[in-house]
């Protein structure tokens, strides 16, 4: 059965579609079977692993019981992946029935049983779709970058993760904070870096090892549609992304092990 969990963070430009890239990039490279879901309207996943959310069918025909959740992968040069559109957005209008935070989960468990991992990419905000995401997984990562304004964010998205954990997934687990965009040299950087950590002490959340640098090669391998290890093997981050990979996968014995 695989292993669901959401990349999310309320902010918006810290890198949880950067992150959901290539970490399922780098653990499809591992042998992991991979698939990832687009929960923004905004398609930017949808876009980068090159699906066409025109032609075919979105998450927004699953959610809205319209289309088996089969019909809705694609599988790209990049990756397994349901795409989304703007569409997406009208989700939170059309459904005000209760139980709608189970719409994603309800989807998934017809096929969760054919991958090893799925990656739920999310919008900025803390609405319908995101709640949704965290109904249907294990697992929570939140990338964040080292400003103070980010820092202050994880407070109210650990209140949101405790809301989801009272009404609809109680089992649900917040993996860790993911420093992105980061680079030890830069005096505040550091600063925030050392804030989160007690701050997230407080909270019971963990800071991951692995920190992700800046790299202008990021942005190159996503307007060319390519992940970086595609783009740039031997790039730094491209580094960073492997060896989170590791980290996030460590420990986890219930999932089947790669291939190699
Ligand atoms: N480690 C990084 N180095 C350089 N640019 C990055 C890095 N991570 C993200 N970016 C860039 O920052 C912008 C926002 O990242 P994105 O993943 O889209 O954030 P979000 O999905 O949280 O809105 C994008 O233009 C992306 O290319
Ligand atoms: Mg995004």
């Amino acid at each position: 059965m695989a292993r669901i969990l959401t990349i999310t963070n309320q902010k918006g430009g810290v890198g949880k579609t950067t992150t959901t890239v290539n970490l399922a990039c780098a653990l499809k490279n591992r042998g992991y079977n991979v698939l990832v879901i687009d929960m923004d309207p905004q398609g930017n996943m949808s876009f980068c692993a090159n699906a066409n959310t025109v032609l075919n069918a979105t998450i927004y025909e699953v959610l809205k019981g319209e289309v088996k959740i089969q019909y809705a992968i694609q599988r790209t040069s990049m990756i397994d992946i349901i795409g989304s559109n703007i569409l997406l957005s009208g989700i939170e209008l059309e459904y005000t029935k209760v139980g709608r935070e189970f719409l994603l989960k309800d989807a998934l468990a017809s096929i969760k049983n054919y991958y090893d991992i799925i990656l739920i990419d999310t919008p900025p905000g803390l609405g319908i779709l995101t709640i949704n995401a965290m109904t249907a997984s294990q697992g929570v990562i939140i990338p964040m970058v080292a400003d103070i304004f980010s820092l202050q964010g994880i407070t109210q998205l650990y209140e949101s993760v405790e809301q989801v954990k009272k009404y609809s997934n109680p089992n649900l687990v917040v993996e860790g904070v993911l420093l992105n965009k980061y680079n030890g040299h830069i005096h505040l950087n550091r600063e925030v870096k050392g804030a989160a950590e007690l701050v997230l002490k407080d909270l019971g959340i963990k800071l991951f090892n692995t920190t992700i640098r800046s790299s202008i090669a990021v942005a190159e391998a996503q307007s060319s549609q390519q992940d970086l290890f595609t783009y740039s093997r031997k790039n730094g981050a491209t580094l960073d992304f492997e060896r989170f990979s590791k980290e996030v996968m460590k420990g986890e014995s219930h999932v089947k092990q790669p291939k190699y």
